[in-house]
């Protein structure tokens, strides 16, 4: 059967756009709505209760404008929230994790650097994952401030980049060989981490996953959209829209909502 109903994206801000962009790539026919709620952004420095209730309302959002599929583009949300979404709503809702398992199992060095947000590392869900790799060194490190100079359009400032190289040095001297980037937002700095990085250590987000598994999800429940016709992709924010669409642009996409 042809289910025309969107995926349903949500991130704090702008960041899920790159979760988006993978979904697309693997899913071009699919018809999305994104909701970036950078009115709210930061996520990463809240409460796990305050998460959750933003996630909620966020899916409630998505579900309202009939969405299929929940896709939980946000790390911070997915780690302190899905449970509580899956528990509360009937259709499938996919997260967003850092990739420490990739890294963990092609590290050579046996040091790994995971660069999140506070709520990401300190969630249950996060130092869980953690132990399941005993043998390897995870340098975890809170990601201060990266969200909000990117949401407020300083990406490519020379803020942002002395602050990466606080953040990455330490790393580098303990010989990291995988950064794994673990907020929706880090895969736009990586032309800069490229710049700070020494070029043997690879740099890995969780994106092409979740799209690789969206995809899995929809084929199993039997709601794909199976005609052969492109997608609409709608983009909503809750802030202004300039922001969001200096980052949709890139990506030759016109439909832009403030609400
Ligand atoms: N993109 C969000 C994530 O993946 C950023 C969280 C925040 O707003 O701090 O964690």
């Amino acid at each position: 059967m042809n289910d025309t109903r969107p995926i349903g994206l949500f991130d704090s801000g702008i960041g899920g756009t790159t979760v988006w962009q993978a979904v697309n790539n693997i899913l071009p026919n699919e018809n999305t709505l994104f909701l970036g709620d950078s009115l709210n952004a930061p996520y990463g420095q809240k409460t796990k209760e305050e998460i959750i209730h933003l996630s909620k309302k966020n899916t409630e959002w998505l579900l309202n404008k009939n969405a299929k599929i929940i896709i939980v583009a946000c790390n911070t949300a997915t780690t302190n929230a899905i449970t509580e979404l899956r528990n509360t709503y009937k259709v499938p809702i996919i997260g967003i994790e850092p990739a420490i398992k990739p890294a963990a199992l092609n590290t050579q060095t046996g040091v790994v650097g995971v660069l999140a947000t506070q709520g990401t590392l300190q969630s249950k869900k996060y130092t869980e994952a953690q132990t399941l790799y005993p043998n390897v060194t995870f340098i975890n490190q809170i990601g201060y401030n990266i969200v909000q100079i990117i949401e407020e359009g300083g990406l490519y400032s020379t803020e942002l980049k002395d602050l990466l190289t606080t953040y990455l040095s330490p790393m580098v001297e303990k010989n990291i060989d995988h950064l794994v980037l673990g907020c929706t937002h880090y895969p736009y700095l990586t032309p800069i981490l490229q710049q700070i990085l020494p070029q043997n250590i690879k740099i890995i987000d969780s994106g092409l996953a979740v799209a690789k598994h969206t995809k899995k999800i929809l084929e199993q429940q039997n709601l794909l959209k199976t005609d052969n016709k492109l997608g609409i992709s709608e983009f909503y924010t809750t802030k202004n829209v300039e922001i969001m669409q200096s980052f949709i642009q890139q990506k030759g996409i016109a439909k832009l909502i403030k609400i």
